[in-house]
């Protein structure tokens, strides 16, 4: 479980986001962060707010830039968090193919790389959090390539669990929408919609509890579930009147 005080955490897309917010939050209690994304401006500006944090700039989608992070750094973290992901709205059949490559790049093997080399950067029982979606619980109109890497990144998670257990407390969290620059794409009103800051509470309120998923807010990510168990005939039914 996540400790209070003291904890050393790395946290991976930290520029913006909930990313950000989390890591503003764990400051605030004391925590000792290294801050990553591709944004090293951004990140130097969010260190300055947190003290004692280590700005570290990585692309997740250059091939061995996360191996060469993992080398600079110490063992002994008690977290690392992995919120990295790009976005790119849209019917499939407007998909333009470099951008879901890149996107499939960065949310799963990115979040693949991470899951194969953080692992001996935590102590005994450290936690591995992934940032899967809701959006990869059931495949959406309009979702992809994102909602197939965030159902890839959910059950990725579950093998991980399972596979690095007992030492390394791997969790999953699924947040519905959050008020980022990630949703301010979207064109259609957001059930449940949160700030990044809610995200973050909600996150970590999670994270120092025992289950395996986080998910939040509960309003959208019940009925979420509940599509899912529902026969096709009747859930693609429903997620064909989002098309209207
Ligand atoms: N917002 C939502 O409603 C929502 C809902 C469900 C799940 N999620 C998930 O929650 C996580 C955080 O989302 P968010 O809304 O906070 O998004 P965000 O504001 O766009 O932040 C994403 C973070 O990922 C970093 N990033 C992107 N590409 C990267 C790369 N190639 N290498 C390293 N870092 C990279 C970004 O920093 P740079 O641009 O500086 O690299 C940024 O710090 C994501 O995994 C997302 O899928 C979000």
């Amino acid at each position: 479980m996540l400790p209070r005080r003291d904890a050393r955490i790395w946290i991976i897309g930290a520029s913006a986001g909930i990313g950000a917010a989390l890591a503003r939050a764990l400051a605030a209690e004391g925590a000792r962060l290294v801050l990553s994304a591709r944004d090293a401006q951004a990140l130097e500006a969010l260190a300055q707010d947190c003290p004692g944090a280590r700005a570290l700039p990585l692309d997740l989608a250059r091939p061995g830039a996360l191996a060469e992070a993992v080398a600079d750094l110490a063992a002994s973290f008690d977290a690392v968090i992995c919120t990295a992901a790009l976005y790119e709205p849209g019917p499939v059949a407007e998909l333009d193919p470099a951008q879901a490559e890149l996107l499939v790049r960065v949310n799963l093997l990115g979040t693949l790389e991470v899951a194969r080399l953080c692992p001996p950067l935590l102590r005994p029982g450290g936690q591995l959090v992934l940032f899967g979606s809701v959006a990869g619980y059931f495949g959406l109109p309009g979702g992809q390539a994102y909602s197939a890497t965030k159902a890839a990144v959910n059950n990725l998670a579950e093998t991980l669990r399972v596979e690095l257990a007992p030492r390394v407390d791997v969790r999953l969290v699924c947040p519905g929408f959050v008020r980022t620059r990630l949703t301010a794409r979207n064109r259609f009103r957001m059930p449940g919609l949160i700030t990044p800051e809610e995200a973050a509470r909600h996150t970590l309120r999670g994270l120092r509890g025992r289950q395996f998923e986080i998910h939040f807010p509960k309003r959208l990510t019940l009925a979420m579930k509940l599509l899912r168990l529902l026969p096709y005939a009747l859930s693609l039914r429903l997620t064909a009147r989002l098309l209207r």
